[in-house]
C-alpha cells in the first residue's frame, strides 16, 4: 500500500525486523489529520500482521514527532461532525491494539495529539530537543485522546496538572525525570537508538514478549489485584510455548537461546 502522510521501511539484520513508520507532513509539523491517522493505523496493523517484524519504531522529523492534532482540518467542526465524522477519534486506538512493541522516537514537538500519541507507545525515547506538552487549553479545548488520563499516570498528578491547565511544554531532560521518557539521547543518534533497542527486542521471544504488554497494560488500566492475577495467568501459560522450554534450556545449558516465536 502506498502513503502519502507517512513513510514506511523495513529495517534490522535479524530473522525477525523492525517496522519503521516515519511521519511525514513536515510543512505542518506533522500534525495529525484523518489521513494521518487512517495510514498510520493500516501500517501499524500491517506491522503487525507480518511475522516478520518483532518491533515497531514511530518517529517524526528533527522539528516535531507532531505538533498535534491538525488545527485547520478541525477549526470550523460542529458538535455532530465530531461526534460522528471521528476525526479525533479515528484510528487512535489501533495503536492500543498492536500486540507487539510499540517505540516512539521523539524529536522536536510531541504537543497535544503528538504527545497522546507518544503516550500511547510502549516505550518513548526522548532526542535531547524533544519538547512535550498538552496545549489544547491555549486553543479553548481539552485533549481528546487520552491526555488527561494518560499524562497523569506517567507523570503524577501535580506536573500532569500543571501541564495541561498551562498549556506549557516541557523539554526532554524533565520529561526524563517525571517518568515520561525511557531515555533522552543526543538527536543525532535518536534514530539510531531507537533501531538498537528494537534490535534487541527482536531477538527475544515474541509470546513473552506481548505477555509483558499485557500485563504492564493491566497494571496501568486496573487495581493491584487484577494485574497481578493477570500476570500469574500470564506467566502459567507461557510454560505452553516452545520459547520457555528453549530460553530455561539454553541458560541450564550455557548458551544462546534460539527462538522460534511459539
Ligand atoms: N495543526 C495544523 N497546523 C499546524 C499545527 C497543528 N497542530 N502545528 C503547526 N502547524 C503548522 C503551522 O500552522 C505552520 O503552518 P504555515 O507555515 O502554513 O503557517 C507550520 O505548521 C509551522 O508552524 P509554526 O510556524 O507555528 O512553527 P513554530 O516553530 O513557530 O511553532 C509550534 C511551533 C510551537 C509547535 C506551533 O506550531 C504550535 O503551537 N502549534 C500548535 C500546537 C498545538 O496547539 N497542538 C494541539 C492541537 S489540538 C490537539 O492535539 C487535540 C487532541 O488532543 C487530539
Amino acid at each position: 500500500m502506498s502513503y502519502e502522510c507517512i513513510l514506511t521501511e523495513v529495517r534490522g539484520e535479524g530473522a525477525r525486523k523492525t517496522g519503521l513508520i516515519t511521519l511525514n507532513r513536515p510543512k505542518q509539523l506533522n500534525a495529525l489529520n484523518g489521513q494521518l491517522m487512517d495510514e498510520l493505523g493500516a501500517a501499524l496493523l500491517a506491522f503487525e500482521a507480518d511475522e516478520g517484524i518483532g518491533c515497531i519504531v514511530i518517529t517524526g522529523s528533527e522539528k516535531a514527532f507532531a505538533a498535534g492534532a491538525d488545527i485547520a482540518a478541525m477549526a470550523t467542526l460542529g458538535y455532530m461532525e465530531a461526534y460522528t465524522g471521528g476525526f479525533i477519534t479515528r484510528n487512535w486506538e489501533t495503536i492500543r491494539q498492536v500486540r507487539k512493541p510499540v517505540i516512539a522516537a521523539v524529536a522536536g514537538f510531541a504537543l497535544g495529539g503528538g504527545n497522546e500519541l507518544a503516550m500511547m507507545c510502549d516505550i518513548i525515547l526522548a532526542a535531547d530537543t524533544a519538547k512535550f506538552g498538552q496545549p489544547e487549553i491555549k486553543l479553548g479545548t481539552i485533549p481528546g485522546a487520552g491526555g488527561t488520563q494518560r499524562l497523569p499516570r506517567a507523570v503524577g498528578k501535580a506536573k500532569a496538572m500543571e501541564l495541561l491547565l498551562t498549556g506549557r511544554m516541557m523539554g526532554a531532560e524533565e520529561a526524563e525525570r517525571a517518568g515520561l521518557v525511557a531515555r533522552v539521547v543526543p538527536a543525532a543518534s535518536l534514530l539510531d537508538e531507537a533501531l538498537a533497542v528494537a534490535a534487541q527486542i527482536n531477538e527475544l521471544s515474541g509470546p513473552s514478549l506481548m505477555m509483558i504488554k499485557e500485563c504492564v497494560n493491566e497494571a496501568y488500566e486496573s487495581g493491584l489485584s487484577t494485574g497481578v492475577r493477570t500476570e500469574r495467568h500470564m506467566f502459567q501459560s507461557l510454560f505452553g510455548t516452545e520459547d520457555q522450554r528453549e530460553g530455561m534450556a539454553a541458560f541450564l545449558e550455557k548458551r544462546k537461546p534460539a527462538f522460534r516465536h511459539r
